[in-house]
């Protein structure tokens, strides 16, 4: 009973604050009963502190300690009663000769299991095999399986890395880690490795548990001074706190290097006195990282050096970097991600398209590549968007091998402040079959190396974790890093299935706290395709700024190629053969045929392949246009139920990450209407067809902000034009001038809820006050910057705009409804419109 009460004690100290996020080991329900089931003490073969097989003893006591309290003892040789064996096949055949014909076939890092009456058997075919074989038991035990079974489990593909997008130096353009919006870089700080480096072995342990094999630490817009004597010494301390998780480190070049750091007067991949320093790279960074994976180089795209800056090939620029790793056993990764977009004009040229780049620079390559290259390739040819085709570019390399980049940042998808689960998304692409030869070739076969034969391909994830106790900056979020590993050690698994494992491990094991997250999760992705950027016109995000809010308008016109040629009254990149940009035309011939063709083109893709009038009927017999203003009103309806799903698990979840996801979700509902608002409101004004039901642009619960009475506020019109309601919002007139705006409410007395729209700029924090008949209803602050984690922006804009809402406010016709405004720093406490809603109406 005592210790009963000492473990409800101690547990109800743990902080739930998402830093062991699926590795919790948290106490399963009726831990006791399983008790005879499990291992008394733990064998470890040939371990050796500081390497896995090592840290898989210590992962097995300590996770079946916490999950049903039972203390192992470690052992050297096997002990009486129940034992957990583990170690390499081999190390386990020295000592058993007789058992090796018994034994499965293991590639590299594959593992075997064997539970049998408590006694477990975990063998890998190298060390971190056996350290995923113990996590894998660990796993199925934490979920409540105590039970015997057998098992050998073989990786999907050999290449399983995460990309981290860490700057050096904080404060880069994007912050210290670009597209990351769980803080700053757990590996950098101010140009230096981080002298404590316990995150990035927190890191390793969470990645090794789900299969990930190596990280590429530094950004791929690469500072050159990573190679500085120093700072490899700092790589190296980095990978000493990965290598007891098996976890090898990648570092990123930057292609000038030898001139920027090196001070030759050339990067010539072809000088030899550019070969040799970049030699002398290898050579140094060997010296103190024997086990380093290798390079990952992103060359002549969007401003980074490159081969063809003189006029070279990528496949020179690739095999230069291939030859220095090879006595060393190391791979590079060479991004497909290249193209110029200087060269790019959506005016002047009909058939420019940037997703034609990979292709027109990698054919003519596939047998120029030495054999310790691969390629690595984003799921689409643009750029993470919510839909896009598979890139084309996976059909076109058949011997040398390719790894799919996916994204679990979502740069394009909410960045961690809107749930989008990812996993529907990445199966979809995986599963595509792009009938090489007319054959069946799966995306997921190619990059298995199953369909073309090659020995290194797999998987890449940009993932982008920062300091935040929560990893990416919100704890739903982390499925989507849990998915990324699951899948990319086996892609036959299902989205709810993984999704099912890491709530348990997660939340555990209650049923409700499953079937809301499952819920959740399972339409989050639909729902933000539906409000963002449907039909494949792309995330209609704002593109010159943070990529996050939106603003259609800025798909057009710009210098990045991310266009929508969007008219009056068409809509669409015509990217057939015969009247296009020739894209449809880079697949092999029967996916080329589909996509040439409008009737066979998928609906979910029609404005990616084709220009259409916004008129055009769907297979669904909508229009284009109809159907922009019902999808965008579907999804923010989706995104407002996530709120009363979530509410549900009060009490049934910890308070700390109930709260912090309840806080999110509301505020994703409310930025959900304003991209719903915006979109719809920007193409209703560009094709002048009004929406069949009526919604878009007539908002009867609405008071606009500039029609209030105004003292100390002004009316200011906002640009883009859509990211208000009306046009306009209302700011304070000076820096330091407290605004008010005042109305008499005419609606028949009762409760109502009241939402406020308003802008929070990352240019101070200022304050908002709501009052009903002078009763305070509510204040908050404009500090969404420091809670979000999402790109900060310093405009009145898609971006800021975000939604209060107070819920059963009782009003009485002819009440006083009074905003008070208090400006800080540059932000003039702007407000965009005030919703007074029967309940549950949303607008
Ligand atoms: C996108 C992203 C950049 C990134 C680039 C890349 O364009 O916005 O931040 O550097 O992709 O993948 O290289």
């Amino acid at each position: 009973m005592r210790s009963l009460l000492w473990l409800a004690v101690v547990g109800l100290a743990v902080a739930e604050d998402g830093l062991a996020a699926w590795l919790r080991y948290a106490r399963v329900p009726s831990a006791s009963r399983h008790l005879g089931k499990l291992p008394s003490a733990v064998v470890t073969l040939n371990a050796t502190k500081g390497y896995p097989v090592h840290t898989a003893g210590q992962e097995l006591v300590d996770g079946i300690g916490g999950l049903f309290g039972k203390k192992l003892t470690v052992a050297k040789s096997k002990p009486k009663g129940t034992t957990a064996t583990v170690g390499t096949v081999s190390a386990y055949v020295d000592k058993n000769p007789s058992a090796a014909k018994g034994l499965p076939d293991l590639v590299e890092d594959g593992f075997y299991l064997k539970i049998s009456k408590g006694n477990v058997l975990i063998l890998g075919q190298n060390e971190r095999g056996a350290l995923y074989g113990a996590f894998h038991y660990l796993s199925v035990i934490a979920q409540g399986n105590v039970s015997d079974f057998t098992l050998t489990s073989n990786p999907d593909a050999p290449v399983r890395w995460v990309n981290q997008w860490d700057n050096m130096q904080d404060g880069g353009t994007h912050g210290s880690v670009e597209r990351g919006y769980g803080g700053d870089s757990i590996f950098f700080w101010d140009g230096h490795i981080r002298e404590d480096l316990t995150r990035a072995g927190q890191y390793a342990r969470l990645l090794a548990s789900i299969g990930i094999n190596a990280v590429v630490a530094n950004n791929v817009n690469a500072n050159a001074s990573i190679l500085t004597p120093e700072n490899m010494d700092g790589l190296a301390r980095i990978a000493d706190v990965f290598r007891p998780y098996g976890v090898q480190l990648g570092v990123s070049l930057n292609f000038a290097a030898p001139q920027l750091l090196g001070g030759l007067d050339t990067f010539d991949p072809l000088d030899k006195t550019v070969v040799n320093w970049w030699q002398g790279i290898a050579d140094n960074l060997y010296k103190r990282i024997p086990d380093m994976a290798g390079y990952l180089v992103k060359a002549n795209s969007e401003g980074q050096p490159g081969p063809m800056t003189y006029n070279r090939t990528l496949a020179d620029g690739a095999n230069l970097f291939a030859r220095t790793l090879r006595p060393h056993g190391g791979i590079i990764l060479f991004r497909a991600f290249v193209y110029d977009h200087r060269s790019l004009n959506q005016t002047l040229d009909w058939k420019a398209d940037r997703a034609n780049a990979a292709v027109n620079y990698f054919d003519g390559l596939d047998d120029k590549f030495e054999d310790n290259v691969v390629i690595q390739i984003k799921y689409g040819p643009i750029d993470f968007q919510v839909r896009e085709p598979v890139s084309p570019l996976f059909t076109h390399l058949r011997r040398t091998g390719a790894t799919v980049e996916l994204q679990i940042t979502q740069e394009y998808l909410g960045q961690q402040a809107h749930v989008v689960y990812l996993a529907p998304m990445w199966k979809e692409l995986l599963d595509f079959d792009l009938r090489v030869d007319s054959k069946p070739s799966t995306l997921k076969s190619i990059v298995s190396g199953k369909r073309f034969g090659q020995k290194l391909t797999g998987y890449a994830g940009v993932v982008n974790v920062g300091t935040n106790t929560t990893w990416l900056g919100s704890h739903l979020a982390m499925s989507n890093l849990y998915a990324y590993g699951k899948l990319a050690w086996d892609p036959e698994q299902t989205s709810t299935g993984i999704l099912k494992e890491w709530t348990t491990l997660t939340f555990g094991h209650d049923k409700l706290v499953h079937d809301v997250i499952t819920k959740i999760s399972m339409e989050s992705w639909p729902a933000y395709e539906d409000y963002s950027g449907n039909l494949g016109i792309q995330t209609l995000t704002d593109i010159l700024l943070g990529h996050y809010g939106p603003n259609p308008g800025s798909q057009d016109g710009n210098p990045w190629g991310q266009w929508t040629r969007a008219d009056d009254d068409t809509i669409g990149m015509d990217r057939t053969v015969w009247n296009g940009t020739g894209f449809a035309g880079q697949y092999p011939p029967e996916i080329a045929a589909m996509y040439e063709n409008i009737e066979t083109t998928p609906d979910n893709l029609l404005l990616w392949f084709h220009h259409v009038p916004y008129t055009q009927k769907l297979k669904s017999g909508k229009t284009v246009i109809q159907h922009f203003y019902d999808a965008h009103y579907k999804g923010s309806a989706t995104a407002q139920t996530f709120v009363t799903l979530w509410e549900k698990l009060k009490g049934r979840i910890d308070k700390e990450r109930y709260e912090h996801v309840l806080f999110r979700l509301i505020y994703q509902a409310g930025h959900s209407l304003v991209w719903r608002d915006s979109v719809n409101q920007f193409y209703f004004n560009k094709s002048g067809i009004p929406d069949e039901l009526g919604r878009v642009g007539n908002h009867k619960y609405r008071i606009e902000a500039e029609e209030m009475e105004l003292k100390g506020y002004k009316s200011y019109r906002v640009s883009p034009f859509e990211a208000a309601s009306g046009y306009h919002c209302v700011v304070t007139e000076t820096n330091s001038t407290v605004g008010t705006a005042t109305t008499k409410l005419k609606v028949p007395s009762g409760k109502y809820d009241l939402a406020v729209n308003y802008y929070d700029m990352a240019l101070g924090n200022s304050t908002w006050e709501l009052f009903v008949d002078r009763k305070l209803v509510g204040k908050w602050k404009g500090d969404l910057e420091y809670e979000l984690g999402r790109a900060p922006s310093p405009y009145i804009d898609g971006q800021t705009a975000a939604r209060k809402t107070f819920r059963g406010v009782r009003v009485k016709k002819g009440s006083e409804l009074k905003v008070v405004g208090r400006p800080d720093g540059l932000e003039p406490a702007p407000i965009d419109y005030i919703s007074v809603l029967p309940e549950g109406t949303v607008d």
